[in-house]
């Protein structure tokens, strides 16, 4: 079985696939959007603390149990403890969390898809702030768009799992993320430049530390959007990793492809605030903020149009890589474990994964998915799943591979796929503290803090947040500009 097996081409064929993975909607959208919603700089710091000590140690394991393996999640579980252990349990789980969140991330990507369309007609040329937002709240309540572009992208996604490992998946990505890294960095000199005080002003708002703007919900998103952005948690790692070989160099990679997602991050942060300030926009906007402000700013420039395609086209490169990455959680779980070809499970995937999303699409638009969810869960019904997987699934899965890799697994097999092909091999001793004991704590800690179980008193209450936010306003004054 094992010799089979499709392999990536090459190592940077591998590192592409997995940097793109992990950067995506998480990186340009969300990460922002979350950022402006906590305060800002305390909450950067907490993610990257997250990222450097809780995600990155477990992306090692994750591509660990892959390249070992050769195999995908569950049977990987399977086969470094024994058959039917209860481990495999975490692998089930990343299956459905993939699942879920495909589900909804397409429906965000088919909104990217939608504004490429929209800044391809030129509707935005001519709007003011109301004018682009009511593009933006019309285009998130309309069913027949957002479950059409929800279709549409689903249907590319299958298309290129179908298509394999080295055909597919390496190819797109070899393409589309060094042309995503190329768009930001044009987009990021565009913004210093043009958006003048808005980019100190960003600068502050993104780095300075303000303590008193973390609440224990905040550290609990910063711990699920480390997961989140990086991917780990739900096993894709595992699955990537098993089309590596087995000599392979898994932390060198790691560590490359979480430097590589960071700075994204960072970078999308820093096309973004500098223009939300610099046009006295809202931080906090919530998951409109890209789709609200940049097109304002965007426009405003010498061809403003071809800009918005630009930005448009780049979240969707994201977006794609991402989800194709996800699907192949899903697909390589049933070519692994019930041996049918890639194409009927790349599709019938697909096709279940789409039939899920339907409620994300409908959630702005339809009733009973938004208000109606909403008093259920206080969120419609794609922000409540989005909070189920990000924060709640993710980091449960995340700590189980942990306790997984840094307990169960073999301690010779663990020794020997860390060193193996690795310059870093003396970092060993620091990665098995960090995931036998501070990643798992860390993610019990916050999480049981964050449920409530457990009361650290240690961060501010949300209430006294909102007023920090509405009571900062050097931060978002947009007369100070003039
Ligand atoms: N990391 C991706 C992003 O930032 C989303 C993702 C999550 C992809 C989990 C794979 C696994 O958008």
């Amino acid at each position: 079985m094992a010799q089979q097996r499709g392999h990536w081409g090459s190592k940077a064929g591998f590192i592409l696939a997995a940097a793109g993975s992990a950067i995506g909607l998480g990186n340009i959208w969300k990460f922002p959007y979350i950022t402006g919603e906590n305060g800002g700089g305390a909450f950067v710091i907490v993610y990257l603390g997250c990222i450097a000590l809780i995600a990155l140690p477990i992306l090692i394991g994750e591509i660990i149990m892959g390249k070992t393996t050769q195999q995908s999640a569950v049977p990987a579980f399977r086969e470094l403890s024994r058959p039917a252990s209860p481990w495999m349990g975490i692998g089930w789980m990343g299956v459905l969390a993939a699942f879920l969140l495909l589900s909804y991330y397409a429906v965000i990507a088919g909104w990217t898809m939608h504004y490429v369309w929209l800044a391809l007609q030129g509707t935005f040329t001519g709007l003011d702030a109301e004018g682009v937002n009511n593009v933006f709240n019309e285009s998130a309540a309309s069913p027949g768009l957002n479950l059409s572009w929800l279709v549409v992208f689903m249907a590319l996604t299958t298309f290129i799992v179908a298509g394999g490992i080295k055909r597919g998946i390496e190819l797109a990505s070899r393409i589309m993320l060094p042309l995503l890294g190329l768009i930001l960095l044009a987009l990021m000199i565009v913004a210093a430049t043009s958006a003048k005080g808005g980019f100190s002003q960003a600068v502050d708002f993104v780095f300075s530390f303000r303590a008193d703007q973390l609440t224990a919900d905040g550290v609990l998103e910063a711990v699920g959007h480390a997961f989140f952005s990086v991917g780990v948690g739900m096993g894709t790692m595992i699955a990537y990793g098993s089309y590596l070989k087995r000599k392979s160099d898994a932390v060198g990679t790691s560590v490359l492809i979480v430097g590589l997602d960071t700075v994204i991050a960072l970078m999308a942060c820093m096309v973004l605030f500098p223009i939300t300030f610099a046009y006295g926009l809202e931080p906090d906007a919530g998951p409109g903020l890209v789709f609200k402000n940049m097109p304002i700013a965007l426009l405003a420039l010498p061809g403003g149009s071809f800009w918005a395609v630009i930005f448009f086209v780049l979240l969707f490169v994201a977006a794609l890589t991402s989800a194709i990455s996800l699907l192949e959680v899903a697909t390589s779980y049933v070519v692994d474990e019930l041996k049918w070809s890639r194409l009927k499970a790349a599709f019938i995937g697909g096709i279940l994964i789409t039939l899920v999303g339907v409620p994300s699409a409908l959630s702005n638009g339809s009733h009973w998915f938004n208000e109606g969810f909403a008093d259920i869960t206080g969120k419609n019904w794609l922000d409540s799943v989005d909070y189920l997987v990000s924060n709640i699934m993710l980091p449960l899965g995340g700590l189980g591979i942990a306790l997984f890799v840094g307990w169960r697994m073999s301690k010779s097999i663990r020794q020997s796929a860390f060193s193996e092909g690795s310059g870093l091999a003396a970092t060993y001793g620091a990665w098995c503290f960090l995931i036998q004991w501070l990643a798992p704590a860390a993610v019990l800690i916050v999480f049981l803090n964050a449920v409530g179980i457990l009361d650290l008193g240690i961060f501010a209450e949300p209430g006294d947040t909102q007023a920090e936010i509405e009571a900062a306003p050097e931060l978002v004054d947009p007369d100070d500009l003039e």
